[in-house]
């Protein structure tokens, strides 16, 4: 991977492809800057080099049209309290006006192109809006790696027209979801949760060939559950993945992976606020109560097995952790995982949420920024954005 440490910026106009897609309220207020601050090493270390750069990012879905709601005026005024370079906010991505403010821009100075998904050109990788781009500057830097996984004109196509550097963002979450995939030290573990087992078919089918147990919980485990012939009442179930679900146990038996489900878990009436958790063995479901998270047994076998490994990757949450006396077996998954001397690796929003909420970050070897990129990489995808700084041929 060609990194900006490959390249002499002095002088030189750097076009960084940021992913700002941040959280914010209706007046504004970003929600969490993580994804800002983690391009902060990159941009500061451009600053440094004495070069211009131009900063461009998507902000929500706005369907290829300017729509006010999705500016990025607010996320341009927050990266100016957090460096203590100038920050200009353009009114446009490209076009003359856009071109005049590059040309007045002034080597320390950022100037951050309005959302690029403005024009429907972005999404649809087209080639003259990704010359356009291009246009503007010398150098090409994508640090975006939650955006990796779309091949638009600023994450792929415009590397057809300028070289292509990966930055540290970019550097580092390659390298270390590399290395859980492919140099993992044993024993090597996946937990994998979320609501759906259909999200992560393509993860589980990757997984299975290269972890030696994989740690099913969340919503997705009732699927697993009934194919093991459990009764689990009004919990969510994907019947119709009832059978490969079978045949993923199936799969992993053979392969000598060990699958750990719940053996108890918590249920309830309806998810709100204030209803009653009570538990159940997962032979005792009752016909009228869903399951909405890990049993204590289950935790304390789950958290056993995450401080016995080596390598470990989290995905999705282990029960709804939205609410509080639903959110135990995601809590003490998160806090294993941390107390573990593992290398480990946490992807998805929600993981990651989890994690910061209980300020458990120091003690995680790696938390992605990516949500679908994150999944994509570990399903063993390509990802266009990281083919780009590899030098690949892009995928269009
Ligand atoms: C994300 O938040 O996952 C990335 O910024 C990609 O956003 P998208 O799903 O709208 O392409």
């Amino acid at each position: 991977m060609q990194t900006i440490k490959d390249v002499q910026l002095q002088g030189k106009t750097v076009l960084l492809r940021v992913d700002f897609n941040v959280p914010m309220n209706k007046d504004g207020t970003i929600i969490d800057d993580g994804k800002i601050r983690a391009a902060l090493p990159t941009i500061e270390y451009i600053m440094g080099q004495g070069a211009k750069l131009i900063a461009m990012s998507h902000l929500g879905r706005p369907k290829g049209q300017p729509d006010p709601k999705y500016s990025l005026k607010p996320v341009a005024n927050h990266l100016q309290s957090l460096v203590n370079n100038k920050v200009i906010m353009a009114n446009d991505s490209v076009g003359p006006a856009v071109k005049e403010a590059v040309n007045q821009l002034q080597p320390g100075e950022i100037l951050l192109l309005e959302n690029l998904r403005f024009h429907a050109e972005e999404e649809k990788n087209d080639a003259q809006y990704a010359r356009q781009l291009a246009d503007l500057a010398d150098v090409y830097v994508n640090d975006a790696f939650g955006t990796a996984h779309r091949a638009h004109a600023s994450t792929a196509g415009v590397a057809d027209y300028l070289p292509a550097y990966a930055g540290f963002l970019m550097e580092q979450e390659v390298k270390m979801l590399r290395q859980v995939l492919d140099h993992p030290e044993p024993p090597r573990m996946a937990i994998l949760g979320g609501a759906k087992v259909a999200d992560k078919l393509g993860l589980i089918g990757n997984l299975i060939n290269k972890m030696d147990i994989l740690l099913i919980g969340g919503g997705m485990a009732n699927t697993f559950l009934k194919a093991q012939g459990y009764e689990i009442g009004k919990s969510i179930c994907e019947t119709d993945l009832v059978d490969k679900a079978s045949q993923l146990l199936q799969t992993a038996q053979e392969r000598g992976v060990s699958i750990l489900l719940p053996n108890d878990v918590v249920v309830t009436d309806a998810i709100s606020a204030d209803a009653v958790a009570e538990t159940y063995p997962v032979d005792r479901v009752p016909a009228d109560k869903m399951i909405v998270d890990a049993g204590p047994e289950t935790i304390a076998r789950f958290t056993e097995a995450i401080e016995k490994a080596h390598t470990i990757v989290w995905n999705g949450p282990l029960g709804v952790y939205e609410h509080e006396q639903f959110a135990r077996g995601t809590w003490e998954v998160a806090r294993a995982i941390a107390r573990s001397q593992a290398v480990s690796v946490i992807g998805g929003g929600d993981s990651a949420a989890a994690v910061q909420n209980l300020g458990l970050e120091k003690d995680i070897t790696h938390i992605s920024t990516g949500g679908g990129a994150t999944l994509e990489f570990l399903e063993g995808r390509i990802l266009p954005g990281v083919a780009v700084v590899e030098g690949a041929k892009v995928l269009h």
